[in-house]
């Protein structure tokens, strides 16, 4: 077993650094030092390919079994509908709700380093709450139960077994305070928690983006709010409705999402 407290200085610098330690056998204490490292979720380099084969590094380093959950959910889909299209699998099978059931693993979630960047340049403080909306496995919440340990953080999810395998990974690690909670979002009896800052990256259909966006504008008359958009139905929501929401980060180089703000009084 690899004792990773006998080796203080951890280099990430190359997608074979990560590919070691994925071959190597971790107890769940090494896992929990390694997400305190914040360069552990920097990718060695910026393009897209190596973001997308890091962040499968860390998937797999940290036992997060998201290729085969989603194997299931596809052999499920599968049995009423062989050969898809894939974006009818998720509504045919979740209600209507679009689960993105066959989508490319990566393409369904933020990779890590790119959540790394949004927390930096978010400049959370200490005991701020974080909630991302359509959480899938819950990346943000490793990253922010391993950097910022005063945080809490809440993803919510319709999938209910993505929920029960982030829930997992975040026990192993030691993450008390985050937390996926299985949840339909368009549901009408779904209140939004107060938080300080809201994650959407394209979650589902345009209409419940927009619902979860209207109940964003109830929460910002009573407290400021950051929100973090990631896709490009979700800004294109947020430019052609929701005006009430400031603009206040638009990465040149990181065309894949936008920072707002607001505060309605
Ligand atoms: C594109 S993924 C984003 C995952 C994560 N936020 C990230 O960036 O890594 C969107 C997730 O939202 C979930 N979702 C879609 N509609 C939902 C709803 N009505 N309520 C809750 N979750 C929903 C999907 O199942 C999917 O896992």
């Amino acid at each position: 077993m690899l004792q990773l407290e006998f080796f203080p200085r951890m280099e990430f610098k190359s997608l074979l650094d990560f590919q070691r330690l994925e071959n190597s056998l971790l107890s769940f204490k090494d896992k929990n030092l390694l997400i305190n490292y914040p360069d552990f979720f920097l990718s060695p380099k910026a393009n897209e390919v190596i973001r997308r084969q890091h962040s499968a590094h860390v998937d797999k380093i940290l036992g997060v079994r998201l290729k085969y959950i989603e194997e299931m959910l596809i052999a499920e889909a599968r049995g009423f509908d062989l050969d898809g299209p894939h974006c009818t699998w998720g509504p045919t099978m979740h209600e209507g709700v679009q689960t993105w059931v066959g989508l490319d693993l990566q393409t369904l979630q933020t990779p890590y380093c790119e959540i790394s960047r949004i927390l930096k340049l978010l400049k959370i403080k200490p005991y701020e709450h974080i909630i991302d909306l359509g959480a899938a496995y819950g990346r943000m919440g490793i990253v922010v139960g391993g950097i910022y340990g005063k945080n809490t953080f809440v993803g919510y999810e319709y999938v209910k077994s993505r929920v029960d395998e982030g829930n997992r990974v975040y026990k192993e690690l030691g993450l008390s305070k985050c937390q996926l909670i299985a949840q339909d979002l368009a549901s009408a009896d779904f209140d939004l928690p107060h938080a300080d800052v809201y994650f959407i990256y394209d979650y589902g259909q345009v209409e419940h983006i927009d619902h979860t966006l209207k109940q964003i504008s109830a929460v910002s008359r009573k407290r400021p709010v950051k929100v973090v958009a990631r896709g490009k139905f979700t800004k294109q929501i947020i430019t052609d409705h929701h005006p009430w929401l400031d603009l206040k980060y638009e990465g040149r180089l990181e065309g894949n999402f936008s920072i707002y703000t607001a505060y309605i009084n």
